[in-house]
């Protein structure tokens, strides 16, 4: 862990958030050099907003509906999260397409996780495309966020097997665990200042990454969890 100044975090989400409450845990834990400044939901039902409160970090709602269009709900959204002066934004089940204007100020320090192993599955509905497609392992994926949807640089992705009972909600569940693992790991090495993108690649440690990292090979590697 190093010693400089932790990152402010801000994280937005629309829905249960089990991935804020991940990382969360992770802070709490000391295993990130991080604090999260504000998680901002644009769904005031989101039961993460009461995961955000019950650890004391400021929420706010910035509903899309209020808006009358993308751009204006995005120029909104960009506001708040500068107010924070957010060092790393987290997409975390955040359930609104965003644009190149909201994306672009904050390229190399934006952050999604998607439920497939990128560049398969982009868009919604992975699990079940997934189970149509007769894929014997699905998975998860950590990615810099570009202005293209889903298909910023890849840095860590995590397999689960496909079972031949599964249902899109077991394989969910299945992959769901994985997220909580490999999302803050990935918050880790940022707030570490161990991950960048530069010219559209992940560069950890000061390496171009030639395909992404993948969590079952970690345990090979110690110095890249350490
Ligand atoms: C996760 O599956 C994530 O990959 C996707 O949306 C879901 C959010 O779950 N982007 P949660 O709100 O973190 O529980």
């Amino acid at each position: 862990m190093t010693n400089s100044n932790p990152v402010p975090i801000v994280v937005l989400i629309s829905g249960s958030g089990s991935n804020l409450q991940a990382i969360i845990d992770a802070v709490v834990r000391h295993e990130i050099n991080g604090k999260i400044a504000a998680v901002i939901s644009n769904r005031a039902d989101a039961y993460g907003l009461k995961r955000a409160q019950a650890a004391d970090i400021p929420t706010e709602v910035i509903d899309h509906l209020h808006y009358e269009n993308r751009l204006a709900f995005d120029k909104e959204m960009l506001k708040r999260v500068s107010r924070y002066d957010a060092g790393l934004v987290l997409l975390a089940g955040f359930m609104r397409i965003l644009s190149e204007e909201f994306v672009t100020p904050l390229q190399g320090r934006i952050f999604n996780i998607h439920p497939s192993l990128l560049p398969k599955f982009r868009g919604l509905h992975t699990h079940q495309r997934a189970l149509e497609a007769g894929d014997k392992q699905h998975g998860c994926s950590v990615h810099f966020v570009t202005k293209e949807l889903d298909g910023g640089p890849v840095i860590l992705q995590a397999r689960v097997p496909v079972l031949p009972s599964d249902t899109p909600d077991a394989l969910a569940a299945r992959v769901l665990k994985k997220e909580h693992i490999i999302y803050p790991l990935c918050v880790r090495w940022f707030c570490e200042q161990r991950l960048q993108m530069i010219n559209d690649k992940v560069v950890m440690d000061g390496q171009p990454l030639p395909t992404p990292l993948r969590l079952e090979a970690l345990d090979d590697s110690l110095a890249l969890l350490g």
